[in-house]
C-alpha cells in the first residue's frame, strides 16, 4: 500500500485483515513511518508503507523517505503489486499523480484504489468518481472504491487481491 500521508494505508489492512488495530491508525499524518510487514494465513503479505507528502514530518524523515520507498518498490523481487490509495474525497493530488507516474515509468504493476467512500454524499459520486480517474488517467472501472470505516467495497478488493496473487 502506498499513498498519501493520512489516506487510510493502516485503516485498508485492518479492514482487509478484519481487525481492530492491527495495523496502528491516527488522527495525526505520518503515523507509519517505517515498513510494515504484516503476514496473513493464506501466505500472502501486506506491506503498509509510509504515507508520502506529510509536510510536519523531520527533515530527516523526508529525506530518507523516498530512498526507502523507491528502493522498496524497485528492488523486492517478491513483490506483485502496488496498491496506490488515493483520497476518494480529494485525490489524486500531484503526489499521487507522481506517483503513479513514477511506477508507470519503472512498470511496476499497481492499482489504484480510491478510500474514504464514505465521505462522499451519494448525489456527487458519479462526478467523483468520474473526476478521480481521470486525474489518474485512467476509466471509473478501473479504480476500485472502499470504505474501511462502512466495510464498502472490502469484498471486492480482497477477490481481487486473490485474484492478483494467483500465480
Ligand atoms: P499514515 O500512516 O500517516 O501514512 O496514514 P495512513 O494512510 O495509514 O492513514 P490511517 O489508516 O492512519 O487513517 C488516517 C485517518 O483517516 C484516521 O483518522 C482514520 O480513521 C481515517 N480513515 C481511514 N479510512 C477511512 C474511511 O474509509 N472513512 C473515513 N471516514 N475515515 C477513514
Ligand atoms: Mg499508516
Amino acid at each position: 500500500m502506498v499513498g498519501r500521508s493520512n489516506v487510510g494505508k493502516s485503516s485498508l489492512i485492518n479492514a482487509l485483515a478484519n481487525r481492530k488495530q492491527l495495523a496502528r491508525v491516527s488522527n495525526t499524518p505520518g503515523r507509519t513511518q517505517l515498513i510494515n510487514v504484516f503476514a496473513t494465513p493464506s501466505g500472502a503479505t501486506f506491506v503498509d508503507l509510509p504515507g508520502y507528502g506529510y509536510a510536519k514530518a523531520s527533515k530527516a524523515t523526508r529525506a530518507t523517505w523516498p530512498r526507502m520507498i523507491e528502493g522498496y518498490l524497485l528492488e523486492r523481487e517478491e513483490l506483485d503489486r502496488v496498491l496506490v490509495l488515493v483520497d476518494g474525497a480529494i485525490g489524486p493530488t500531484p503526489l499521487d499523480q507522481q506517483m503513479l507516474g513514477w511506477l508507470r515509468h519503472h512498470d511496476i504493476p499497481h492499482s489504484v484504489i480510491a478510500t474514504k467512500a464514505d465521505k462522499v454524499k451519494s448525489s456527487k459520486r458519479p462526478r467523483r468518481r468520474r473526476d478521480l480517474a481521470e486525474g489518474c488517467d485512467l476509466d471509473p472501472g478501473d479504480v476500485l472504491w472502499v470504505s474501511s470505516t462502512t466495510g464498502a467495497g472490502i469484498d471486492q478488493l480482497r477477490s481481487m487481491i486473490d485474484l492478483w496473487l494467483q500465480p
